[in-house]
């Protein structure tokens, strides 16, 4: 699904709380998500991952846009022991804006 950048970018108001993007995004109570979409799980160097999204790495995971979608309808259910707090987000309109939103932040 094609997302709409400013909506994604309202959105991304809600996971600001814990995550940065942009120049000089530095990690905060979550890494920051400069290239994370289609990257692996856990690959932000100086972050603390939960054991579970460190296992999920191991496995070979990656953030593409199906799960990501699933993760951010509920983190729960794709990792269940995971730390990310949030409650997710239940429109698929915004899942989808918000994911097009943070693939601006892969290129350069
Ligand atoms: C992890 C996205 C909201 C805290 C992650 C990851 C993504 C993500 C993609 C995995 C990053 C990686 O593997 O490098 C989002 C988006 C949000 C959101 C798009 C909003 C829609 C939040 C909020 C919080 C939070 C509100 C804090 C209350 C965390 C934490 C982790 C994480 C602590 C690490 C999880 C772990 O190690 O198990 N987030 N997040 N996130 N996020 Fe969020």
């Amino acid at each position: 699904a094609d997302g709409d950048l400013k909506k994604g970018k309202k959105v991304f108001r809600k996971c600001a709380a814990c995550h940065a993007v942009g120049e000089k995004a530095k990690n905060k109570v979550g890494p920051m998500l400069n290239g994370v979409v289609d990257r692996a799980w856990g690959e932000v160097a100086d972050y603390k991952y939960s054991k579970p999204l460190l296992a999920g790495k191991e496995e070979g995971k990656v953030w593409d846009a199906a799960t990501l979608d699933a993760y951010l309808t509920k983190p729960k259910d794709v990792i269940p022991k995971g730390k990310m707090a949030f409650a997710g987000l239940k429109k698929e309109d915004d899942r989808a804006n918000v994911i097009a939103y943070l693939a601006q932040f892969n290129a350069d």
